[in-house]
């Protein structure tokens, strides 16, 4: 039978237009985000770069979540301001430099990168964690840079679930609720933000409902429900059925909802918020592929993807962001038919890129960035492994005589070739590469 709060929340699921009755709300702290009233741009990792959230911050997202980022690779990380661009970095040295023999010109790998200006007051730093105290100590040294603490409940890839972080936190909602009691009890009070949970739902209504009438007793401020399942995959449509009792509860504790799935731009978004009675949503796969989803009809609708883009090249630009990532945004936002689809995937340099998109006015601007980050025509190639070939001619040149002569005379010659090869740069292009070389990963897919 039927609890009086399974009753409660199946007629709200039924009825999820019916006006609901105003309740205190969580306070707010002073630095921290009301999620009400808000279209957010959703944790991507990959896709949720810093200039993928400045795009959507310019169409008109209210809010934007960084890519969720596990408290592993925050701890020990360092903070420095980028003087050329004004960004906010935090770098970590990559794994394998950690011994003296190998440290020696390995420079330091960007983990995660903020605009301190335009980003103030809008972004949501979203954590990977399994562990209240690891929780907190993450969560301390990012805190003053953003405006909101996000725990990641969802994610079903093996990397989470096998760490006990992500959708296994649905599994155990003790743990999760005592990570966020702690984040809550220590984070709050010391930098006057607030802490928020990103859910899937469970398998029954009776299950989330029990999920989140605990974790909205942890002094949350926000609740983001993606309607699918752990086990479903992105391409399966959302379900909504859970949602309009997701909202009640939520609404009844006081923590703003915001609902995520195949939400897919602001007009709609408003009609979903009125028919189930949530505060707000949050789209994520829409916005990757172009971020003007975010602005009305009213204030001009989708920009084509051709604007969207120059715009979007314009900031990976000013914020130094890797090309591979500014090539695999690219690849999202050009409809695969456009012809110049294939030319960016060729392309290695941000020069290459003003090329095949036909945006020669910012050239010098991507001659600068080529410059920065070493690519293009300031490539910096290693230098070759000696082959296997080469190897055994220096085994046999070992061995004496006119045989040793002759290997040496070999090698030699290879070796010229190679040097003429590198002498020219820009003749033979090698896979773009920036200087920072790439750590054990800060940020799992999702
Ligand atoms: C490329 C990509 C990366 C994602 N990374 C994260 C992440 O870091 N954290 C998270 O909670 N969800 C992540 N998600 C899930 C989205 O935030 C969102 O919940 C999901 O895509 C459903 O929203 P949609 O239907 O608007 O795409 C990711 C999704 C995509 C497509």
């Amino acid at each position: 039978m039927a609890t009086a709060e399974q009753t409660t929340a199946a007629a709200a699921a039924a009825t999820p237009a019916a006006p609901l009755p105003r309740v205190p709300m969580v306070p707010i702290p002073p630095r921290g985000v009301d999620y009400r009233g808000k279209l957010v741009l959703a944790p991507m990792v990959r896709s949720g770069e810093l200039p993928s959230r400045l795009l959507a911050l310019h169409y008109g997202a209210d809010l934007v979540w960084g890519p969720e980022t596990v408290d592993h690779s925050l701890i020990g990380a360092a903070r420095r301001v980028n003087p050329r661009t004004g960004m906010v970095e935090y770098t970590r040295q990559p794994s394998h430099s950690h011994s003296p023999a190998n440290s020696a010109g390995v420079h330091e790998s960007v983990i995660y990168r903020l605009d301190p200006a335009r980003e103030r007051g809008k972004l949501v730093f979203q954590l990977g964690t399994a562990d209240p105290a690891r929780a907190v100590a993450a969560a301390r040294f990012v805190a003053p840079d953003v405006a909101g603490i996000d725990v990641n409940a969802g994610c079903p890839k093996p990397f989470s679930v096998l760490g006990g972080m992500g959708a296994a936190l649905l599994q155990t909602p003790e743990k999760l609720a005592g990570i966020l009691e702690a984040l809550v009890k220590e984070i709050v009070p010391e930098f006057g933000i607030g802490i928020s949970v990103k859910i899937r739902l469970l398998e029954t209504a009776p299950e989330t409902e029990a999920l989140v009438r605990r974790l909205v007793r942890t002094g949350i401020t926000g609740l983001t429900v993606h309607c699918r399942t752990t086990p479903m995959r992105p391409r399966e449509r959302a379900i909504r059925g859970q949602l309009g009792m997701v909202a009640a509860v939520c609404r009844e504790a006081g923590v703003a909802c915001l609902m995520n799935g195949d939400v897919e731009g602001r007009d709609q978004a408003d009609r979903l918020v009125a028919e189930f009675g949530v505060d707000g949503a949050m789209i994520a796969t829409a916005a990757e592929k172009n971020p003007s989803c975010f602005r009305s009809a009213a204030d001009g609708g989708m920009a084509s993807w051709e604007d969207a883009v120059e715009r979007y090249l314009r900031y990976a630009m000013e914020v130094e962001n890797k090309i591979s990532n500014t090539k695999f945004l690219l690849a999202q936002m050009i409809p695969g038919k456009a012809a110049t689809y294939k030319e960016v995937h060729k392309c290695k340099s941000y020069v290459d890129f003003t090329r095949a998109l036909g945006h020669e006015g910012m050239a010098e601007m991507a001659r600068e960035t080529d410059k920065v980050l070493g690519l293009g025509e300031f490539e910096v190639k290693p230098e070759p492994k000696p082959k296997n070939k080469q190897k055994n001619q220096q085994q046999q040149q070992q061995k004496g005589g006119q045989q040793q002569q002759k290997g040496g005379q070999q090698a030699s010659k290879k070796r010229k070739h190679e040097g003429e090869e590198r002498a020219e740069p820009g003749k033979k292009m090698a896979e773009a590469v920036e200087p920072t070389p790439a750590a054990a990963p800060a940020s799992v897919a999702v």
